[in-house]
Protein backbone atom coordinates (compact mmCIF):
# COMPACT_ATOMS: atom_id res chain seq x y z
CA UNK A 1 0.00 0.00 0.00
CA UNK A 2 1.03 3.29 -0.87
CA UNK A 3 0.50 6.83 1.38
CA UNK A 4 0.16 9.83 -0.67
CA UNK A 5 2.29 12.20 1.51
CA UNK A 6 0.85 15.94 0.41
CA UNK A 7 -1.70 15.39 2.54
CA UNK A 8 1.39 15.25 5.34
CA UNK A 9 2.97 17.62 3.81
CA UNK A 10 5.19 16.64 1.47
CA UNK A 11 3.82 18.17 -2.06
CA UNK A 12 3.83 15.88 -5.09
CA UNK A 13 5.63 13.26 -3.63
CA UNK A 14 4.20 9.36 -2.95
CA UNK A 15 6.05 7.29 -0.26
CA UNK A 16 6.21 3.55 -0.12
CA UNK A 17 6.23 1.20 2.58
CA UNK A 18 7.36 -1.60 2.63
CA UNK A 19 10.07 -4.73 3.37
CA UNK A 20 13.50 -4.02 1.80
CA UNK A 21 14.89 -6.20 -1.05
CA UNK A 22 17.34 -8.91 -0.35
CA UNK A 23 19.64 -6.60 -2.11
CA UNK A 24 19.13 -3.68 -0.58
CA UNK A 25 21.75 -1.57 1.83
CA UNK A 26 20.30 -0.97 4.66
CA UNK A 27 23.39 1.01 6.57
CA UNK A 28 22.18 4.10 5.35
CA UNK A 29 19.47 4.06 7.50
CA UNK A 30 21.92 2.33 10.61
CA UNK A 31 24.80 2.74 10.11
CA UNK A 32 25.48 0.46 13.09
CA UNK A 33 23.44 -2.40 12.19
CA UNK A 34 22.91 -2.31 8.60
CA UNK A 35 25.48 -4.63 8.05
CA UNK A 36 23.81 -7.41 9.99
CA UNK A 37 21.52 -10.42 8.02
CA UNK A 38 18.20 -9.59 8.70
CA UNK A 39 14.66 -11.22 8.76
CA UNK A 40 13.50 -9.16 6.04
CA UNK A 41 9.60 -9.44 6.84
CA UNK A 42 10.47 -8.09 9.75
CA UNK A 43 12.15 -4.86 8.78
CA UNK A 44 10.32 -2.25 6.75
CA UNK A 45 11.43 0.74 5.11
CA UNK A 46 9.92 3.84 3.65
CA UNK A 47 10.59 5.02 -0.22
CA UNK A 48 9.98 8.36 -1.29
CA UNK A 49 11.31 9.16 -4.95
CA UNK A 50 12.95 5.70 -5.50
CA UNK A 51 15.74 7.15 -1.13
CA UNK A 52 14.99 4.92 1.66
CA UNK A 53 14.21 7.98 4.07
CA UNK A 54 12.95 5.48 6.94
CA UNK A 55 12.63 2.42 8.42
CA UNK A 56 11.61 0.11 11.44
CA UNK A 57 12.55 -3.07 12.95
CA UNK A 58 9.65 -5.56 14.45
CA UNK A 59 10.74 -8.53 16.75
CA UNK A 60 7.82 -10.54 16.60
CA UNK A 61 8.59 -13.97 17.98
CA UNK A 62 4.84 -15.64 17.75
CA UNK A 63 3.71 -14.14 20.69
CA UNK A 64 0.90 -12.04 21.13
CA UNK A 65 3.44 -9.14 22.10
CA UNK A 66 5.43 -7.47 19.16
CA UNK A 67 8.67 -5.15 19.46
CA UNK A 68 9.01 -2.12 17.74
CA UNK A 69 12.75 -0.90 17.37
CA UNK A 70 14.94 1.21 15.34
CA UNK A 71 12.35 3.39 14.21
CA UNK A 72 13.94 6.45 12.07
CA UNK A 73 13.44 8.82 9.50
CA UNK A 74 16.31 10.26 7.83
CA UNK A 75 17.02 15.04 8.45
CA UNK A 76 15.23 16.41 5.63
CA UNK A 77 12.28 14.10 5.83
CA UNK A 78 11.36 14.56 9.02
CA UNK A 79 7.88 16.16 10.32
CA UNK A 80 6.28 15.30 7.49
CA UNK A 81 4.23 12.04 9.18
CA UNK A 82 6.53 9.68 8.03
CA UNK A 83 7.04 8.34 11.42
CA UNK A 84 3.58 8.06 11.67
CA UNK A 85 2.07 6.86 8.17
CA UNK A 86 4.74 3.81 9.10
CA UNK A 87 3.83 3.14 12.65
CA UNK A 88 0.33 2.89 11.67
CA UNK A 89 1.26 0.69 9.15
CA UNK A 90 2.74 -1.55 11.21
CA UNK A 91 0.00 -1.76 13.18
CA UNK A 92 -2.51 -2.39 10.33
CA UNK A 93 0.56 -5.55 9.71
CA UNK A 94 -0.11 -6.67 13.24
CA UNK A 95 -3.59 -6.81 13.92
CA UNK A 96 -3.91 -8.32 11.00
CA UNK A 97 -2.18 -11.67 12.49
CA UNK A 98 -3.56 -10.89 15.81
CA UNK A 99 -1.07 -9.21 17.65
CA UNK A 100 -2.45 -7.97 21.08
CA UNK A 101 0.42 -5.48 21.85
CA UNK A 102 3.02 -3.39 19.90
CA UNK A 103 6.62 -2.94 22.78
CA UNK A 104 8.93 -0.14 22.00
CA UNK A 105 11.32 2.31 24.29
CA UNK A 106 12.11 5.77 24.01
CA UNK A 107 13.83 8.67 26.06
CA UNK A 108 12.02 11.69 24.69
CA UNK A 109 9.64 13.29 26.05
CA UNK A 110 8.13 14.50 23.33
CA UNK A 111 7.81 11.20 21.69
CA UNK A 112 6.13 10.26 24.67
CA UNK A 113 3.29 12.42 24.32
CA UNK A 114 3.15 12.07 20.37
CA UNK A 115 2.58 8.36 20.94
CA UNK A 116 0.39 8.97 23.77
CA UNK A 117 -2.07 10.81 21.16
CA UNK A 118 -2.60 7.32 19.59
CA UNK A 119 -3.35 5.59 22.65
CA UNK A 120 0.20 4.36 23.31
CA UNK A 121 1.21 3.62 27.51
CA UNK A 122 3.73 4.87 28.55
CA UNK A 123 6.00 3.98 32.08
CA UNK A 124 8.84 2.53 33.86
CA UNK A 125 12.39 3.41 33.68
CA UNK A 126 14.71 1.55 30.50
CA UNK A 127 18.03 1.35 30.19
CA UNK A 128 19.14 -0.19 27.05
CA UNK A 129 21.73 -3.04 27.24
CA UNK A 130 23.55 -4.62 24.20
CA UNK A 131 26.23 -7.64 24.42
CA UNK A 132 28.30 -7.98 20.74
CA UNK A 133 28.85 -11.20 20.54
C1 LIG B 1 11.76 10.25 15.89
C2 LIG B 1 11.57 10.20 14.39
C3 LIG B 1 11.55 8.75 13.92
C4 LIG B 1 10.23 10.89 14.02
O1 LIG B 1 10.05 10.78 12.62
P1 LIG B 1 9.14 11.81 11.82
O2 LIG B 1 8.81 11.22 10.50
O3 LIG B 1 9.81 13.13 11.83
O4 LIG B 1 7.85 11.87 12.74
P2 LIG B 1 6.43 12.48 12.35
O5 LIG B 1 6.59 13.50 11.27
O6 LIG B 1 5.50 11.36 12.09
O7 LIG B 1 6.10 13.26 13.69
C5 LIG B 1 5.09 12.87 14.54
C6 LIG B 1 5.04 13.78 15.76
O8 LIG B 1 6.16 13.52 16.61
C7 LIG B 1 6.54 14.76 17.24
N1 LIG B 1 7.91 15.09 16.82
C8 LIG B 1 8.61 14.55 15.78
N2 LIG B 1 9.87 15.04 15.76
C9 LIG B 1 9.94 15.93 16.78
C10 LIG B 1 10.99 16.76 17.28
N3 LIG B 1 12.21 16.77 16.70
N4 LIG B 1 10.73 17.51 18.36
C11 LIG B 1 9.52 17.50 18.95
N5 LIG B 1 8.48 16.73 18.53
C12 LIG B 1 8.70 15.95 17.45
C13 LIG B 1 5.56 15.80 16.79
O9 LIG B 1 4.49 15.81 17.72
C14 LIG B 1 5.11 15.24 15.46
O10 LIG B 1 3.86 15.68 15.05
P3 LIG B 1 3.71 17.14 14.39
O11 LIG B 1 4.80 17.27 13.37
O12 LIG B 1 2.34 17.07 13.83
O13 LIG B 1 3.86 18.11 15.51
C15 LIG B 1 12.70 10.98 13.66
O14 LIG B 1 12.69 12.33 14.12
C16 LIG B 1 14.09 10.43 13.92
O15 LIG B 1 14.50 9.44 13.31
N6 LIG B 1 14.82 11.08 14.82
C17 LIG B 1 16.16 10.66 15.18
C18 LIG B 1 16.12 9.61 16.26
C19 LIG B 1 15.34 10.09 17.50
O16 LIG B 1 15.34 11.26 17.87
N7 LIG B 1 14.67 9.18 18.14
C20 LIG B 1 13.92 9.48 19.33
C21 LIG B 1 12.55 8.93 19.33
S1 LIG B 1 12.60 7.24 19.84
Amino acid sequence: MSYALSAMGREAASMLIRHPRPDEALDGLWPAYGKFAWNLDQVYVVEVDGQLVGGALIWDAGHEMVHLDELTVAEGFQREGIATALCLRIREDLVARGRKVLLGWTRREWFEQFAKRYGVHTGGPLTLLWWPL
